[in-house]
């Protein structure tokens, strides 16, 4: 089964694309429909298909017949067990993993091996990493700009004035000309989303991008996901911040043992589990 959303009850509100001007008022939304606050797309259109995707590695069966689109606009959050396949999940779609069997496609075109067209499918699928995996020899602008300049060949000036404008609006604008290792850890976090944004992706991959962060700065990067979410950015994003899921997501797709094990939007999944595996998984992680 394709894990798809139906779009006759998945709430749509019309919204301009990432990074456009808004000249419509948003449309209402269908009486009785659970909008989330955030949302928003002018179709149901998919952007990143799974289809029976499966990974080993060794004897160990990590990807079990994973079936899942995510559609442009829409915010996925992956939560599951340690050890369930979330990561080995986000790593196979930038093709940081090779996958066994099955395909992946993003925007209608498969998964390149290798060369040019894979260097631009990472630029497509931006990642970011719960350890910021910042290069900690280059400032926080060289940071941003390195990815357009040396991939996609943008002249410094623009790049530069890209990454300013990102910087920004991740609330870090300030600390461009600082080396990584003087910002806080949330700081950090917040200059690689922007470095992912410099790239101009079509779509990001973060994975459990607050896990290592302390916890006051959790929220400053939580504010700039679900702003990049409300801006229609198509997201899917490993993490276990409830909170997050309530406000940004449209979908929730629960993991254990490699397999999707339920999917439904947040409200009904943390309110009203149906599998046993994610019943027991949440006891367990609102019990923490
Ligand atoms: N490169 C690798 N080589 C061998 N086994 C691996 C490799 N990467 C992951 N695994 C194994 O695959 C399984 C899935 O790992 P994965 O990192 O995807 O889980 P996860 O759901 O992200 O867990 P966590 O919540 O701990 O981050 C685990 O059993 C892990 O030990
Ligand atoms: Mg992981």
């Amino acid at each position: 089964m394709l894990h798809t959303c139906n779009p006759d009850t998945w709430p749509v509100r019309v919204k301009p694309a990432y990074g456009a001007q808004m000249t419509e008022p948003e449309a209402p939304a269908p009486e009785g429909a659970v909008v989330p606050d955030v949302g928003v797309r002018d179709a149901v259109e998919p952007l990143v298909v799974l289809d029976r995707v499966n990974k080993h590695f060794g004897s160990l069966h990590v990807l079990q017949d994973i079936d899942l689109t995510v559609h442009r606009g829409e915010v996925v959050v992956v939560i599951g067990p340690s050890g369930s396949g979330k990561s080995t999940l986000c790593r196979t779609i930038n093709r940081l993993e090779t996958i066994d069997g099955g395909s992946i496609t993003v925007d209608g075109v498969p998964l390149p091996a290798e060369g040019k067209a894979l260097a631009r499918l990472r630029a497509d699928v931006g990642m970011v990493f719960q350890s910021f995996n910042l290069f900690a020899h280059k400032t926080v602008l060289e940071n941003v700009t390195l990815g357009p300049i040396k991939a996609k060949g943008v002249g410094r000036r623009e790049a530069e004035s890209h990454a300013m404008e990102l910087l920004d609006r991740v609330g870090v604008a300030d600390q461009a000309h600082k080396m990584p290792a003087q910002l806080s850890g949330g700081q950090q976090q917040r200059v690689a989303i922007a470095r992912a944004l410099a790239m101009r992706p079509k779509v990001i991959l973060f994975d459990e991008p607050t896990s290592a962060l302390d916890p006051e700065m959790i929220n400053e990067v939580l504010d700039v996901m679900v702003a990049l979410a409300k801006d229609g950015m198509t997201m899917v994003v490993v993490t276990h911040e409830m909170g997050f899921a309530r406000k940004a997501a449209h979908r929730v797709i629960f993991m254990d043992g490699g397999q999707i094990v339920e999917e439904a939007d947040p409200e009904t999944f943390f309110t009203a589990p149906r599998s046993e595996r994610a019943k027991d998984f949440l006891s367990k992680i609102l019990t923490h």
